[in-house]
Order: C-alpha cells, then structure tokens, then sequence
C-alpha cells in the first residue's frame, strides 16, 4: 500500500462538526438517514437525547449494532418505505446517503417525520458541474494533498486520529456516481421545501440546511 493510500482520510468525518453546529443544543430526537456503521450517530448521541439511525445495508447495522451508545436506535431498513413517526424528530441528519436516493421521494418523507420547527442537515455527494464546479475542484485538488500531509503527520506524531479512515470504509456501500450537480440538487430541494438552502462545499459534497417553519 502507498504512502497517499494508506493516508487518505475521510472528507465525511471532516464535515462532522460542520453538521454538529446545526443541530440546535435542544434537539433530544434525532434521525440520521442512512448512517452507515453508526460513527456519526454515536457523535450526536454523545449530546444527549435519543437517536435513531437507520440504514438498509445489513453489514453496516450490524457493525453500528456493536459500537453505538444505548441512546441510538438501530433500524435495519430503506427510509423510503420505514414507517416513521410523524412530525417527531427535532433534526434529521445525514451524512453522504441523500445522493444515493430520488430527492422527489425521500425529502417529503423527512418533511413529514420532522417535526415543526425542526432542522435537516445533510452532506451528500455532488456530480460534476463542468459550468460551476472548475474553480472549486481546482480548490479542492490543493486542500487534499496539503490535507494529505498535514493529517497524516499529525497522526505520526500522535495528535489525535485527524479523519482517519474507519475500518468499516471498504465495507459501506458507496455510490460514485452521483445523478444530481449542486445546482440541480438545490432546484430539486427548494421546489420541495421552502427555504431549504443548498451549497458546495469544498471536499466534494454538498450542504443541504432546512429549517422547517413553525
Ligand atoms: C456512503 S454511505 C455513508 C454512511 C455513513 N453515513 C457515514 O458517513 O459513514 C451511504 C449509506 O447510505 C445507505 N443507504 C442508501 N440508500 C438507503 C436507503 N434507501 N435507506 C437507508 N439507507 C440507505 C447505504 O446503505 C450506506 O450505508
């Protein structure tokens, strides 16, 4: 294994405290969509309240299953069909599972189990935008190996773990072809809800925030 492979680290665990800072501090029920091995539900159990995290990959509840705190739920199942509480959870949260799914179907799911007031957060993956997306890509192709380096020796001098990979990475199902670009993805969003506020970030995602009215 190289150097740059062994040292690639992980752009989701990155954005982790990004989505953290908008999941209001009285938030007590949350869901996280298609959590995977349940890393980043840990880390929103870790405030308090109660979490539930659902994934369709039996592999990945499984692996969440063995290391989740008590306060979260595991739920093997897709969200499209899951029957949900209605109007229930303080936020919704997901970390790079919205482009594995139709946004026309899923969004007014999670409309519908948030509850007035509540918050969605979500990062996921953008396709390519050859009109929009140059400057950023360039950005990005810069921020990696600088990352690269910068994680990797503060890792060697052991100071702290800086967006290591999980051991559970290979395993996840992944979707490397995203359908939608940023722009199409905020269309499809603020068409469904209102308000809802999509940008590119730098390490190829996206932030999708949604405040749902009172
Ligand atoms: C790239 S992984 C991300 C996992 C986790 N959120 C993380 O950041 O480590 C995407 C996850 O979404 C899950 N997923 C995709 N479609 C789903 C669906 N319809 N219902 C529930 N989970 C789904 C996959 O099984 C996979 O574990």
């Amino acid at each position: 294994m190289s150097w740059v492979t062994r040292n690639l680290w992980d752009h989701n665990a990155f954005y982790h405290r990004l989505l953290l800072r908008r999941i209001p501090a009285s938030a007590t029920r949350v869901l996280d969509v298609g959590c995977g091995a349940g890393v980043f539900a840990s880390k929103v159990a870790a405030r308090g309240g109660r979490v539930d995290a659902i994934d369709r990959s039996e592999v990945m509840i499984a692996q969440a299953r063995r290391t989740v705190p008590v306060n979260v739920t595991c739920i093997l199942g897709d969200i499209l069909t899951e029957p949900l509480p209605a109007g229930s959870y303080d936020a919704i949260v997901s970390v790079t599972a919205l482009h594995h799914l139709p946004l026309p179907q899923v969004l007014p799911i999670l409309d519908r189990a948030l509850r007035p007031g509540g918050v969605l957060v979500a990062i996921a993956l953008p396709k390519f935008d050859p009109v929009r997306d140059i400057p950023v890509e360039l950005a990005a192709f810069l921020a990696q190996r600088v990352g690269t380096l910068t994680f990797a020796a503060l890792r060697t001098i052991g100071r702290g773990s800086w967006y290591a990979r999980e051991s559970t990475h290979d395993e996840m199902p992944v979707l490397l072809d995203p359908p939608l670009t940023t722009h199409q993805v905020r269309e499809q969003a603020t068409a469904l809800l209102s308000g809802a506020r999509v940008r590119r970030l730098l390490f190829w995602r996206y932030l999708l925030v949604w405040n749902k009215p009172d």
